[in-house]
């Protein structure tokens, strides 16, 4: 499976989520490659450092993503790509071959009303490939007493883009981590509730990659198996 994190607006948290995505589904116990094809190259040595196990890997042009993420999703179970804040080309070639698409947006009306320009790459991927990728908003950055307010519902489901009910809140911890060559779970009591968000957050998103779920899922299908 192929996920890509994108939004091409800058500094929204793409990098953030995606280096925990990786991480969390490696620890769920999947292959997991993390292609990194922002031009900062940040994600990518970011995830060495965090989580050696993930297979990182720079991809900074069209052509690279259209030829290698195939490759990848051969190789490993899942692929996290992690998008850049413009290049319209690279979005697009990522958006060609993504199975779902994570788009974080920071919550405030401004930046859900740029949402519409921001996802026009996905709607024309969208459309292309009869609705691939499925498509999920995660807010990033929240004030910890955040609430949605109805405008911002009605501005996703205008988008006809589902939002995810976990939000990312903002939280200093998140920023400390990639100086640690850390990610929140890692990073122990005090990045507790950082750790447990992103767990339910990623659990919501892909219940099916879940350590217990898959377990279970192998448990019910052996059981299966001894009574044919
Ligand atoms: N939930 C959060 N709480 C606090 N800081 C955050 C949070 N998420 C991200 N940040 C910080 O905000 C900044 C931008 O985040 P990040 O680099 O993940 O965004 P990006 O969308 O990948 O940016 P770019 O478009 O430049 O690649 C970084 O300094 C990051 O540490
Ligand atoms: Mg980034």
């Amino acid at each position: 499976m192929i996920i890509v994190v994108a939004n091409s607006k800058g500094g929204v948290g793409k990098s953030t989520l995606a280096v925990h995505l990786a991480a969390w589904l490696h620890a769920q116990g999947h292959r997991v490659s993390l292609a990194d094809c922002d031009t900062q190259q940040s994600s990518s040595e970011w995830i060495r450092e965090a989580c050696p196990g993930v297979v990182a890997v720079r991809l900074d042009n069209p052509d690279a993503i259209l030829n290698e993420l195939p490759l990848l999703d051969q190789e490993t179970d899942y692929v996290v790509a992690d998008g850049p804040g413009s290049q319209t080309e690279t979005s697009r070639a990522l958006l060609l071959r993504a199975d779902l698409a994570i788009v974080p947006c920071k919550a405030s009306m401004l930046e859900v009303r740029a949402l519409a320009k921001a996802t026009e790459v996905l709607r024309q991927a969208q459309d292309i490939r009869s609705g691939v990728p499925k498509a999920v908003i995660v807010l990033s950055m929240i004030g910890r007493n955040y609430r949605l307010t109805q405008d911002m519902k009605d501005a996703a489901t205008s988008l006809n883009l589902p939002l995810a009910h976990t939000s990312m809140v903002l939280r200093q911890i998140y920023a400390d981590a990639p100086g640690q060559g850390a990610v929140v779970g890692s990073l122990g009591a005090r990045a507790k509730e950082a750790a447990s968000e992103v767990d339910q957050l990623f659990r919501e998103i892909l219940p099916d990659a879940c350590k217990s779920r898959s377990a279970k899922f192998s448990r019910e299908k052996r059981f299966a198996a001894t009574r044919k």
